[in-house]
């Protein structure tokens, strides 16, 4: 299945098709596939170039590893994300490398190096949908973060599935139309609020 944009103007064919699914099919990304997403984020910009994005990747190859990070996603996103091969959590590491002071922007980078594996893999026919429902507690405690690192979102990896093998909810989810809000009501000019389209 396809969920294209409806953009009011022209954007790159990647960005169009993104799209953040809750069906996977069975078929595993190889291993070569799934290095591309990472050597995708790892060309991601970040402030000082410090490059706080961490990942910790649980494949179906592994059950137990697999079963142990689903465990740690909260019920309703456990429903759907199961059918995904792949899951990760990502980590921000909230100082900066070089000289241990806050990192402001650690979130940020740690989301571009994301968008980077969302549009490596639309390009690759994977797609990842991200998720801030899971438990940052099991994850520190699972894994054994240290401090100073915090998980951030998890990802569901895979080829996009058939919807009609989610339960009726999350089906109907699945088909509706991707919606944002219009330009005019998030681009300002001259003051908050100012719209910077003249129309
Ligand atoms: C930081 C972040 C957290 C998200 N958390 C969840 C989540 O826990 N469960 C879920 O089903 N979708 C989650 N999403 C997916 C969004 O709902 C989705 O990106 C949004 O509805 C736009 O749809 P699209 O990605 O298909 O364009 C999350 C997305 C982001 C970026």
């Amino acid at each position: 299945m396809e969920k294209s944009a409806d953009s009011a103007y022209l954007i790159h064919e990647l960005i169009r098709n993104r799209w953040s699914p809750r069906s996977f099919t069975d078929m595993m990304p190889s291993q070569s596939q799934l290095l591309s997403l990472f050597e995708a984020a790892r060309w991601a910009p970040s402030c000082y170039n410090d490059q706080p994005w961490f990942f910790i990747v649980a494949t179906k190859e592994n059950p137990k590893e697999y079963e142990k990070m689903l465990s740690c996603l909260v019920e309703q996103n456990r429903i759907w994300a199961r059918q995904a091969p792949v899951l990760v959590i990502s980590v921000a590491r909230i100082t900066f490398s070089l000289n241990g002071k806050p990192n402001a922007h650690a979130f940020h980078d740690l989301g571009m190096s994301i968008q980077n594996i969302a549009l490596q893999a639309t390009g690759m026919g994977l797609a990842i949908h991200p998720m801030a429902g899971f438990s940052k507690k099991c994850t520190r405690e699972t894994y054994n973060i240290p401090e100073g690192y915090d998980p951030v979102t998890a990802l569901a990896i895979g080829f996009p599935g058939d919807p009609n093998t989610l339960p009726a909810a999350l089906r109907e989810k699945e088909m509706e139309p991707r919606q944002r809000k219009s330009l005019k009501d998030f681009i300002f000019a001259c003051t908050w609020g100012e719209n910077f389209i003249s129309e």
